[in-house]
């Protein structure tokens, strides 16, 4: 498909605007500083209207989406967004508010997310929630910042500079813990999958700031012992954090404050069913206990007789993570969702999770090798070994595409060598877990039958096998128009 650079033809227009009278237009120059002004016109790419909209509506139609199909990509949590969301989201009392309007305008909007933090400390156990972190990632570096508030409040910033980290904890917690000053300590899983008591007995020390689990972990794992996890690093005067991003496998059955964290994250865009977006446009709000709620980003909703008010005074605060409040537009979203449910339905969603998981599990084991047979959570990890003909887990995704679906995650978590990680969600029905079955079974027929045309697949998408090494070595990142 040609860019829309390639398609475009000199002197092309979309509409025309009307000329207007001289005395009503403004030279840009006299607006806008001189070092600011591009020095030749932005060689924009000149089309007609219709051209346009055929452009976009054919790369639109190369997408691939929750609503085009399964999309089992382990850790993501890609579930199905209820357009009730969209609708309540666009409603133009929330749509069009401005962030700078007076408070007493947008009363239903503070009181909307007043209600969302009610709602998320009760699900989760936890004394107050920020909502102001926009990803999960930030989320966590804003619960790592809390942490280090905390400890240097206490006097203790200089000595504690370790935070332990599960092998089996998301990609993201060891960056977050590196970018807010700490040193990341990895602890190794025992032979579970679990975290290691022994070993974090050892690990543990006055040097340790706190430990920072994914909880369930990356295989899927619910840290049974968790409750004695918490009590060894409290012991020792450390925090303990949960990634929450999983927290779909825990909804309405278990509450993370009552576990003994301190200090949490959620994915509003993977457990409460808000769009996903690429390290922003998401919400990750973090939830602590009473003794951190100090350090908090500020503002903060508060409510005084009926009256929603910002509190931006909050001392010890670490400041803020995201400008204004965060993104509301996935708090309205989240919002519906958790009312749309109810307790009753938040329960059902996360026992869902956790039954359709454990059911793809149980239809592939014998067939996909599954180096950790238990009973999992919201997702599982397979992987290639003994696969048939060599055919590897980047043959087995890429198969999967020609056949209709989203690959899994793959090679990730990197404990397990070559994983295929599933994670099917609570909103699939079980025909298309049958049907994702039979595609999989289809796969290791084919690496029996025909191993070469595994290996050469994708046959059927726009693109055919691509040269990873080279697209990693020589990136390509912005298209130039050729001369
Ligand atoms: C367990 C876990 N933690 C953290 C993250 C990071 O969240 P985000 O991509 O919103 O930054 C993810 C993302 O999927 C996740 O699965």
């Amino acid at each position: 498909m040609k860019t829309v650079f390639e398609k475009s033809v000199e002197g092309k227009r979309g509409m025309e605007l009307p000329k207007a009278a001289s005395d009503e237009i403004t030279q840009v120059e006299s607006v806008v500083p001189k070092q600011f002004l591009r020095e030749k016109a932005a060689e924009l790419p000149q089309l007609g209207e219709i051209e346009v909209v055929r452009h976009y509506t054919g790369l639109s139609r190369r997408n691939y989406g929750v609503d085009n199909g399964f999309y089992p990509l382990g850790s993501c949590t890609m579930k199905y967004n209820p357009k009730v969301n969209e609708e309540m989201a666009k409603l133009a009392g929330f749509a069009n508010l401005h962030p700078l309007q007076p408070e007493s305008t947008c009363q239903g909007a503070l009181k909307l997310m007043f209600e969302l933090e009610q709602m998320l400390c009760e699900i989760c156990g936890f004394e107050r929630f920020s909502l102001q972190p926009p990803a999960g990632a930030c989320g966590e570096f804003t619960g790592i910042r809390i942490i280090r508030a905390y400890h240097e409040s206490r006097g203790e910033g200089t000595r504690r500079r370790k935070i332990l980290i599960p092998d089996s904890s998301h990609g993201t917690n060891p960056a977050s813990v590196t970018q807010c000053g700490f040193i990341a300590e990895e602890i190794k899983s025992n032979a579970d999958g679990r975290i290691d008591l022994a070993l974090l007995k050892e690990k543990m020390s006055e040097e340790v700031a706190g430990i920072m689990i994914t909880n369930p972990n990356t295989l899927g794992l619910f840290e049974k012992d968790i409750v004695k996890v918490c009590e060894i690093v409290h012991e020792k005067g450390g925090l303990v954090y949960m990634d929450g991003a999983n927290m779909n496998a825990l909804l309405g059955i278990c509450r993370p404050g009552e576990l003994g964290f301190d200090v949490m994250h959620l994915n509003l865009h993977k457990s409460f069913s808000t769009p996903h977006g690429g390290g922003g446009p998401g919400c990750g709000p973090v939830g602590v206990k009473k003794h951190l709620v100090e350090f908090l980003p500020t503002p903060m909703v508060e409510e005084k007789n009926g009256v929603y008010h910002l509190n931006h005074g909050l001392p010890k605060s670490i400041g803020k993570v995201k400008s204004f409040y965060g993104n509301f537009g996935m708090m309205v979203r989240a919002y519906t969702y958790i009312r749309a449910l109810g307790a009753g339905g938040m329960r059902r969603a996360g026992e869902m999770a956790v039954l359709n998981a454990n059911y793809l599990k149980e239809k592939l084991k014998g067939e996909y090798n599954l180096p950790h047979d238990k009973v999992c959570m919201h997702e599982f990890v397979l992987n290639d070994e003994g696969f048939p003909n060599g055919v590897t887990t980047n043959e087995i995704a890429k198969r999967l595409l020609d056949l209709g679906y989203h690959a899994p995650t793959i090679y990730f978590p990197l404990i397990v060598h070559g994983a295929i990680m599933i994670e099917p969600t609570e909103t699939e029905s079980r025909e298309t877990l049958d049907e994702f079955v039979e595609a999989m079974l289809q796969i290791k027929r084919e690496a029996q039958e025909k191993p070469d045309f595994v290996k050469a697949s994708p046959h059927t998408l726009p693109v055919k096998k691509l040269d990873a090494v080279k697209a990693a070595r020589e990136p390509v990142l912005r298209w130039k128009k050729q001369d």
